[in-house]
This record gives C-alpha cells, sequence and structure tokens, in this order.
C-alpha cells in the first residue's frame, strides 16, 4: 500500500487503513492523526516509536506531502499514511466516528498580523471542528494543540464549550523538536501554550 493518500471525498480510504491495521499491527484499536504535519519530523517520530500504531497525516499543503513520504518510505516505517486535504474536509468525509485514540496539531497557521484578522473564520479549531474532532475520537480520547500566539490559544479555549471536552492548559517549553517549533526559538520565542483536550462526553456532529 503506497504512504500517500490523495484526498478523493473516499471514505473507503479510511476504512480500508483500519481494516489494513487490524491485519497487519498489533494494536489495530490505536489510531493517531496529525494535523497539519509540515516536515513530519513529530509524526515521523511517533511512528517509529510505536509500530504498533497507525499514524494518518493530514496535510493540505502536496509539497509537504511529498517530502514526508520519501522519509517515511526511506525509513521503512510501514505504519504511516499521508493524507492532502484540509483537516475539517478530511475528518467530515473520511474518518467514521470513534476511530481515532490521539490527534494533535503542532503550530497550526495562526495568521498572527493585524490585516490577517479577516481570516481567522478559516482558523482551525472552532467550536463546530471541535465538536466534530470529539466524535471522530474514541471514549477516552485525546487531542493535543500547541501554539506560539498566545491569542490564538486563548481564541481556542473560548471554543471548548459544549465540545464534550474537559482540558488542562497552560504554557510550556520547548520539546517537540519541529521545523516551526526551531523556527520560533530563533526568534527568541520559547513559551509556548498547550491545550489538552480529553474527551469527557460523545457529541453527535
Ligand atoms: C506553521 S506550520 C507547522 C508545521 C509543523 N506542525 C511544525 O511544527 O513544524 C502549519 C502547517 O499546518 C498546515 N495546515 C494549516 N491549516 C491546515 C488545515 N486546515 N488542514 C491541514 N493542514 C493545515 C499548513 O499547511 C502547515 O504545513
Amino acid at each position: 500500500m503506497d504512504t500517500r493518500e490523495i484526498f478523493c471525498k473516499n471514505p473507503v480510504i479510511i476504512a480500508d487503513l483500519i481494516a489494513w491495521a487490524g491485519n497487519n499491527l498489533k494494536n489495530a484499536g490505536t489510531i493517531e492523526v496529525e494535523i497539519g504535519f509540515g516536515s513530519g519530523e513529530y509524526l515521523l517520530r511517533r511512528a517509529s516509536e510505536h509500530p504498533e500504531r497507525l499514524f494518518i497525516g493530514i496535510e493540505k499543503k502536496p509539497g509537504m506531502i511529498t517530502e514526508v513520504s520519501k522519509r517515511s518510505e526511506s525509513r521503512n516505517l510501514d505504519n504511516i499514511r499521508l493524507i492532502e486535504s484540509c483537516a475539517e474536509d478530511a475528518f467530515n468525509d473520511l474518518f467514521p466516528s470513534c476511530s481515532i485514540a490521539r490527534a494533535y496539531s503542532l503550530f497550526p497557521d495562526p495568521w498572527p498580523k493585524r490585516k490577517h484578522n479577516k481570516y481567522r473564520k478559516y482558523w482551525l479549531f472552532t467550536k463546530a471542528c471541535l465538536r466534530l474532532l470529539n466524535n471522530r475520537l474514541v471514549s477516552g480520547g485525546e487531542a493535543l494543540i500547541v501554539n506560539e500566539s498566545e491569542e490564538y490559544y486563548r481564541w481556542i479555549l473560548k471554543q471548548t464549550s459544549d465540545t464534550g471536552f474537559e482540558f488542562e492548559n497552560g504554557p510550556i517549553p520547548p520539546q517537540f523538536d519541529t521545523r516551526f517549533e526551531r523556527k520560533w526559538i530563533k526568534q527568541n520565542i520559547s513559551t509556548f501554550y498547550r491545550i489538552q483536550l480529553n474527551k469527557a462526553e460523545h457529541i453527535d456532529a
């Protein structure tokens, strides 16, 4: 099976992946999803540390898919699949309810400049997006969101009511060693903002 799965609004893809994982991985119940994996450092590291789990990366930039697909192949990781899509579309169209154990997004684009405020409606993790994410997580599933932008972090916190999550949040030091984490450190930003969402009740979405 190819690492690269091009988004084609076909729910069979994920169903096939889950079936493949059930036949080929020790613990098929555990599926992790990274949203906006960029250069893929975290996804590749998690996949090599947990060969018993299936890792699905969602990324809207085709160039990143190609780059990470090559790295995954050169490391012989057969437990990673990449989907070229907007995360919201992938969750809506590809993933069944209660299919993901853990989801994470490291440094999602905050559109930091004032002139970008009009793009806020496109920010990931609106209330609707969090409700959908809740629906796709298994019982007891969790999601991790890490930001360098305190404004975006506070905005996401405001979206969390009525999303079925209990959450923990607060500042954290660097620890993910991704391209963007290194970029922020070079710019003397060394405090990041973490939101850990724990599924407490199931949301119909
Ligand atoms: C700032 S970069 C961070 C990349 C990586 N996580 C890191 O820490 O280096 C954000 C990434 O998220 C991707 N992205 C942003 N919005 C997305 C969405 N709605 N669906 C999928 N990917 C998205 C972008 O293409 C970009 O690669």
